[in-house]
């Protein structure tokens, strides 16, 4: 029972975690399970291991390389292809093979800028096979944004895909790719580019290699480098996450507490084991691409799906349906807006009866507050239980979740139910202590953090300790808010921060706010989220133009606008701005961003006894009546 089990971890965390290791292959097993000193804590500290012998290498051993890994599904390309453990393991190494060939060893960084296609998994899969570290960066971001990445992590080489396909467009990513390189201080020795028919890219020679022609040449050499053992506490991977400003944070993932967290997390929370099917419908360039797209059903030896496509208009509302039913999914992961999506198009859920489910067992949604409404759409359509479940970049699997793998708990409709064993969750007050049951507060973590969850940013202890641990001593700060009920269950109810959420993804406002301060034209800015039916939140903008610019008012907000899709690129979908005269401030000159969110989106407010002039709110709730807002008066 699930009251067990977390009550084993509390009573003895470190032998929970020792018999969860048992889950994995170990090149030394840990015997030191836990350390915690100055610079930070760390799991499993004297162990050695591999995550791609763990995720392939290890299956084939084991007599399953006839298993499928991979189904890559794009509708948008109008293929299906598998790949088995053997076909992956052979094509992981002779990636790893030219990853060598070009200089990458051991605590390299090796970014990522690749779509949906299952090069992705084998070039991060490679990478781990040489102890390398990767950074994925998502196809959505725009070059300043790759560039921020690139000054950060350092890459020793950039693996790259000639293009991205969206419906209706290809989006070429050498030029994104180049303007990058422009941009960045760091200058990676060479980029491997992975040419796909739909728009193959110029090369720079001396600089960029086709990816194709290499690996031909590694198949040739027989370039087939072993896996290299590493520490458990060696760093896997980097993923970039929004932080509270312009400057991305670069979440560290080590080797050993991740695959044990998520061995765990496969079975007791989505109950996927060896030869079962999982779909998570999201990117890779996200942590729930890296987590149960990649490593997470490898890991286990189960098949992945990877889904090159949208929940509608590829070609339809019933795209979901067919992915599953064609591959027998047991269970999908996705992130509510998907659901949104579907529901506008087909209310009814009338598509599901073209398809045979029988072999769906459950949904799985998180990235975003899972609305009731949306939950009880897709109970009906699909008659399947809908798991709602809670977790960040920075945890990498979740925090809460109802554990079928273990039992079936109630579920409570807009809660993700319980916290997992490792997490010892607190709902704090503004004296930083906690609250009663159903009051809410900041949503915190008992310090330490179980396996998995980071260890600190790249090269940034500081900034690790300012952003999540300052605040309130003891306790990692999630930067979420919400309250317990009598039964434990949590409820995440918004941010404390600027960070929103906009279709499953995590943007700051700030960066935005930081982009559109940079037009010539504009004194100052806010920007905050404002609920949206389909993306939940979208970002709406208040502009401030410079004393002496008359307009066109219309020109100056289209430039704005196109300004954030140049420079974070179209994942940000910045495209509600208006001009105000001014922005309400405290005396002190701080701008009142929660008053003016919770007027756009037609909450109560109370007026702030530091507003400077109160008079600014009216010119404002006049600008933002006339651009719709708030919705449904
Ligand atoms: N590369 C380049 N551009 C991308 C991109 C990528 N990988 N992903 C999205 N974009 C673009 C979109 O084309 C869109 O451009 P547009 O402004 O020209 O229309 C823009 O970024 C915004 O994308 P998105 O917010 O995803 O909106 P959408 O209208 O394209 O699709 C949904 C809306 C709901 C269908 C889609 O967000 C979805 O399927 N979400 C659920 C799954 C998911 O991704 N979850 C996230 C993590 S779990
Ligand atoms: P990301 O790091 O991009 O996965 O975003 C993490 C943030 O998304 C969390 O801190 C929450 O604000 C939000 N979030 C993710 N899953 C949920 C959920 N199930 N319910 C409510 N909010 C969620």
């Amino acid at each position: 029972m699930y009251r067990d089990i977390y009550q084993d971890w509390q009573d003895n965390p470190q032998a929970f975690w020792q018999n969860q290791a048992a889950r994995l292959s170990w090149d030394t097993p840990p015997t030191t399970i836990f350390e915690s000193d100055a610079s930070g804590d760390r799991w499993y500290v004297d162990g050695v291991m591999n995550t791609c012998f763990n995720c392939v290498d290890r299956h084939v051993a084991d007599g399953h390389g006839d298993r499928i890994a991979f189904i890559h599904d794009s509708p948008l390309t109008d293929s299906v292809a598998k790949l088995t453990y053997a076909d992956l393991l052979d094509r992981v190494e002779l990636v790893a093979g030219v990853l060598a060939h070009h200089g990458v060893e051991k605590g390299d960084r090796v970014l990522i800028y690749m779509p949906m296609i299952s090069e992705t998994a084998i070039a991060s899969l490679a990478c781990a096979r040489l102890g390398a570290v990767h950074s994925i960066v998502f196809g959505g971001f725009a070059a300043a944004e790759l560039a921020t990445r690139i000054d950060d992590a350092k890459p020793k080489l950039i693996l790259a895909a000639s293009c991205g396909l969206e419906p209706g467009r290809t989006i070429a990513y050498k030029p994104l790719l180049d303007g990058a390189m422009q941009l960045a201080t760091h200058k990676p020795s060479a980029c491997i580019i992975f040419q796909r028919p739909e728009a193959e890219a110029a090369l720079v020679a001396g600089r960029d290699y086709a990816w194709q022609d290499e690996e031909a040449k590694a198949r040739a050499q027989n370039n087939r480098p072993p896996c290299v053992p590493v520490l458990a506490t060696d760093p896997l991977y980097i993923l970039y996450t929004s932080g509270t400003t312009g400057v991305p944070k670069g979440v560290v993932r080590d080797t050993g507490g991740h695959l044990v967290s998520l061995a765990w997390a496969m079975e007791n929370i989505y109950t996927i084991g060896a030869g079962d099917v999982f779909w998570s419908a999201s990117d890779f360039g996200w942590v729930v691409g890296h987590s149960f797209i990649l490593y997470g059903p490898l890991c286990v030896g189960a098949t992945s799906v990877i889904y090159e496509g949208k929940p509608i208009g590829t070609p339809d509302a019933g795209a979901f349906w067919r992915v599953i039913a064609e591959h027998k999914v047991k269970a999908l992961f996705t992130a509510p807006t998907a659901f949104r999506a579907i529901k506008k198009q087909d209310p009814e859920g009338k598509r599901v009866a073209d398809y045979d489910l029988s072999h769906f067992k459950t949904l799985y949604l998180a990235g975003e507050r899972v609305d009731p409404d949306t939950i009880n759409w897709a109970e009906a359509a699909l008659k399947v239980p809908v798991i709602d479940n809670w977790w960040q970049t920075e945890t990498g699997w979740p925090i809460c979740a109802n554990p079928l793998g273990i039992e079936a708990l109630p579920i409570k409709k807009g809660s993700p139910a319980v916290a997992m064993p490792g997490y010892a969750l607190a709902v704090l007050g503004e004296d930083g202590t906690p609250v009663a049951a159903t009051q809410t507060g900041a949503i915190v973590l008992k310090l330490p953090l179980p396996p998995g969850c980071l260890p600190g940013l790249w090269q940034n202890q500081a900034g690790f300790e300012d952003a999540y641990l300052k605040d309130y001593p003891g306790y990692y700060k999630t930067g979420d808010a919400g309250f317990l009920d009598e039964d434990g269950y949590l409820y995440v109810m918004s941010r404390t921060d600027d960070i929103i959420n906009v279709a499953g993804h995590r943007l700051s406002t700030g960066g935005m706010e930081e982009v559109l301060a940079g037009h010539p034209d504009i004194a100052e800015c806010a920007v905050m989220g404002v609920k949206d039916q389909l993306k939940g939140e979208l970002p709406l903008g208040l502009l401030v133009f410079n004393d002496g610019v008359n307009g066109p008012d219309d020109e100056i907000i289209q430039q704005c606008i196109q300004k954030v899709r140049d420079e974070i690129g179209p994942v940000a979908s910045f495209k509600l701005a208006t001009r105000v005269a001014r922005l309400p401030k405290t005396r002190s000159g701080k701008i009142l961003r929660a008053t003016l969110r919770k007027i756009a989106n037609g909450e109560d407010w109370n007026m702030p006894a530091t507003i400077d002039d109160p008079i600014i709110l009216d010119e404002i709730s006049e600008r933002l009546l006339a651009l719709g807002y708030p919705q449904n008066r």
